[in-house]
């Protein structure tokens, strides 16, 4: 569990998450900053008993990603994903929560209309979902709505690199900000959204060079996937720790457990009880009460 305090109550909050910052604004010093127990810690989960889960192992934030849609709705990304879909699981992912940041993502299409829009939807993940912040994708072409719903009162996390709603635009899902002008197009809007008001952001799929840059240039802390261990917090999705992903995990997701393989071990193995009249054992049945058993016609 985290050493670092939390408010009174035990809860994690967005102060104490900005709090979290390993080296606010150090930009003249070249020193990388991997690990320590300062770092946040950010897990995905999208249902209430994972959420518990995760929460008793003492993660600071929980995040309620749009990833949702290709992990357990079985999309093929996350386009289709929709606001009813991210309330119906933040609102599971709330229930289970007691210590933890809740944030949940915006899905596509929910905060690219406008301002009013985002704000709008952003309130009902808020008030009818739970959740403590949002998570946007996008850097300086969302400087405005990122500061309306920071003047609404709704924290924002942004998303930089490879944001998977842009999955058509880019083409594909590939590492950004390689060349010296996508790097520093990516540092311009990591620092919009740190402009805008974002009490973190998460960098996705970018060169750790470029991570522990803006990591250095940034007073807000940085989450990273795929971003190098300079991060001021790190983020992966859970299916792809435990091993419960299906298909192939990306080569940044270390597996911590294979829990896939697991499942499949005792689901194989019920069956073959089943099949073989191992299961279910009389400790596993119920009985009449003795008197009625010991009648030769228990029941007429
Ligand atoms: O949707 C998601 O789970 C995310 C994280 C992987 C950062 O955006």
């Amino acid at each position: 569990m985290s050493a670092t305090p939390v408010a009174g109550n035990g809860r994690i909050t967005v102060p104490d998450i900005i709090g979290r910052k390993s080296h606010p604004g150090s930009s003249s010093s070249s020193k990388q900053f991997s690990g320590g127990q300062n770092h946040i810690t950010c897990l995905t989960a999208y249902d209430f008993p994972t959420a518990r889960l995760l929460d008793d192992a003492g993660v600071d934030i929980v995040l309620v990603g749009d990833s949702l849609g290709m992990v357990v709705l079985g999309y093929e990304n996350t386009v289709p994903v929709t606001l009813d879909e991210m309330l119906h699981h933040t609102r599971a992912v709330r229930r289970g929560i007691r210590r933890a940041l809740v944030v949940a993502d915006m899905s596509y299409g929910s905060y690219h209309t406008g301002a009013k829009d985002a704000i709008a939807n952003a309130l009902r993940l808020v008030k009818e979902g739970g959740a403590e912040a949002v998570k946007l994708e996008g850097g300086e072409r969302r400087l405005e709505v990122i500061s309306r719903l920071v003047e609404a009162e709704i924290p924002v996390m942004g998303h930089v690199g490879l944001t998977p709603q842009s999955v058509n635009a880019f083409g594909g899902f590939r590492v950004q900000g390689r060349t010296p002008e996508a790097a520093d197009h990516l540092l311009r809007d990591a620092r919009a959204v740190e402009a805008a008001g974002a009490f973190s952001i998460v960098l996705e799929s970018v060169p750790r060079e470029l991570a522990a840059t803006i990591t250095r240039e940034l007073h807000i802390p940085t989450i990273g996937i795929g971003a190098g261990p300079d991060c001021d917090g790190q983020v992966l999705v859970f299916h792809d720790l435990v091993g419960l992903t299906a298909g192939p995990t990306p080569r940044f997701a270390r597996r911590y457990a294979e829990l896939g393989e697991e499942v499949k071990r005792a689901v194989r193995e019920y069956c073959d009880d089943v099949h073989s009249g191992g299961f279910p054992s009389d400790a596993e049945s119920f009985h009449l009460p003795a008197e009625l058993r010991a009648r030769e016609k228990p029941l007429r």
